[in-house]
């Protein structure tokens, strides 16, 4: 069976108290019963010293027998007990339970436990059934002391005994326990009444903890754990609460991130059936017979060829696109000279210029500088940057390439003179796929991710792409990169690295 905590704590309070009500019952009876004995026995023993005196003094008289007979039975009487008189034989001379004349068919009371001890020790007690009057009893036996014996009628007696029935002790003892156990079981039920009341105090603001974790649990996210209180119990809802707020963020990021790969690969698809279509309508074109003029057919060919080029391009951006997400594309620092660098990437780039008719210049320097980068990658930064500054230029326009000398870095910049970028795009250029002019930017065989990895390798270099633009008038990409320290252990370093 499942309990629940509630349940559990009272069960377990509960337990408690009854053992404790039980055993400090049980002690505080017998407590009780010992001392309620043990006072009782001391009123018998001055009761005993009482008739010991009375006797020695001739209080019962000293004439008529059955005179003293009858004021012996009135003080066992008024003291509420039996009284017994025997003497040194164990014969029985006085017995306040028997009448005078039937007092010779009494047995001898030598051999009674209390008698016996009394007469061994001077006291003697016992709790036994009496054989002259049939009832429990609790007894008190002395010897008569030497000097109180008295003379006359009573002269023989050697033992005094005094006997209170048992049933009454037992009864008030019994009414003694009945209140114990009856105070103890009122309050056991107070007890567990106030357990039952506090236990559910405790467990209320946990069942409402578990019912807002159910309703989490069931897809709410925007549930909340009301702090109830302001004990452990309210810190916990607190931290679930911070708990919950970090899920509601991860999921809100996971959305975004699941938005944005689905949108990706539908860029990708679309991106990739245009020139696949293409291709597919010039080659049928051809393979129709349908175009018969040899210049037009190699037209043909060629506008095929170059969408296959436009279709490798695409391919290779996506790769390096996904490697630098996957966290694939490692970067290999080392230290160059930048100016040789740029002279040999302009070089390279100056026949795309030239077929675009732009003009494209590396700013000269004198200063050989080196810097922390890797070349591969950089190479790819400034092809993209070069090509869109031709791509995007004026007919005849220019484009400058060169760096500014800072103290621990250089800003590689490359400015054109071309259309410029309309505020509003500047900040979404570096995502994948953006264009700001999708047909321009089409026609030129763009497909919208160079800047994005452009931004991803200048980042790995820890630094960042400037874009200031103006349009009509051009615009200038700029990045920084870190220099060679002049510190011997900046030296030792870039040694160990060439
Ligand atoms: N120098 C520039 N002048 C004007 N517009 C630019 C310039 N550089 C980039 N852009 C704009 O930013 C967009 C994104 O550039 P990006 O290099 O990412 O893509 P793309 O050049 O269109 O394609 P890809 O580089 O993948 O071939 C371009 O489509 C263009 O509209
Ligand atoms: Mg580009």
């Amino acid at each position: 069976m499942k309990l629940s905590l509630r349940h559990r704590l009272i069960f377990v309070h509960l337990l408690m108290l009854l053992v404790v009500t039980v055993a400090g019952g049980l002690i505080i009876s017998y407590q009780l019963e010992d001392y309620y004995e043990s006072r009782l026995f001391h009123q018998l023993k001055t009761h005993v010293d009482e008739v010991e005196y009375l006797l020695a003094v001739g209080a019962f008289g000293t004439n008529s027998l059955a005179a003293s007979y009858n004021l012996l039975v009135d003080y066992a009487e008024t003291v509420n007990a039996r009284l017994t008189l025997i003497d040194s034989l164990g014969v029985v001379v006085f017995e306040s339970g028997v009448k005078m004349d039937s007092l010779r068919f009494v047995e001898n009371h030598g051999s009674r436990p209390e008698v016996e001890m009394a007469a061994r020790e001077g006291f003697g007690g016992a709790r036994r059934l009496s054989a002259t009057v049939k009832e429990r009893l609790f007894y008190a036996a002395k010897k008569v002391s030497p000097r109180h014996r008295s003379a006359g009628l009573l002269a023989g007696v050697e033992f005094v005994r005094l006997a209170v029935p048992l049933d009454e002790v037992e009864a008030v003892l019994r009414d003694l326990r009945w209140k114990i156990f009856g105070g103890g079981g009122m309050a056991l039920l107070l007890i567990a009444l106030v357990s039952y009341w506090a236990s559910s105090r405790l467990t209320a603001p946990i069942q409402k903890l578990a019912h807002v974790a159910e309703s989490v649990k069931k897809g709410d996210m925007e549930a909340h754990f009301a702090p109830e209180s302001r004990d452990e119990i309210g810190e916990l809802s607190e931290l679930l609460n911070d708990m919950l707020a970090k899920l509601r963020d991860d999921v809100k990021q996971m959305r975004k991130l699941q938005t944005m790969r689905s949108q990706f690969l539908g860029n990708v698809s679309h991106e990739l059936s245009t020139p696949i279509f293409a291709v597919q309508g010039y080659l049928e074109t051809l393979l129709d017979d349908k175009v018969k003029d040899e210049k037009l057919q190699k037209s043909f060919i060629e506008k095929a060829y170059r969408q296959t080029k436009r279709l490798n391009n695409l391919l290779t951006d996506l790769i390096d696109i996904s490697r630098i997400e996957t966290g694939d594309m490692k970067m290999s620092m080392r230290y160059f000279e930048i100016h040789e660098w740029l002279t040999k990437q302009i070089t390279e780039l100056q026949a795309t210029a030239q077929q675009n008719g732009i003009t494209l210049e590396l700013t000269p320097s004198n200063t050989p500088v080196n810097v922390l980068g890797d070349r591969e990658r950089l190479a790819q930064v400034l092809t993209n940057l070069v090509e869109n500054a031709i791509k995007y230029n004026v007919t005849e326009g220019r484009v400058e390439v060169g760096y500014k000398d800072f103290v621990e870095e250089i800003e590689i910049f490359v400015s054109d003179t071309g259309r410029g970028i309309p505020e509003e795009h500047l900040g979404r250029i570096f995502e994948r796929f953006y264009r700001v002019d999708r047909e321009r930017s089409r026609a030129v065989g763009g497909t919208g991710l160079g800047l994005a990895i452009v931004k991803h390798i200048v980042e790995a270099h820890e630094s960042h792409v400037h874009v200031h633009s103006q349009v009509g008038k051009g615009s200038t990409f700029s990045f920084r990169l870190k220099k060679m320290g002049e510190s011997p252990l900046a030296q030792i370093r870039s040694q160990a690295l060439a």
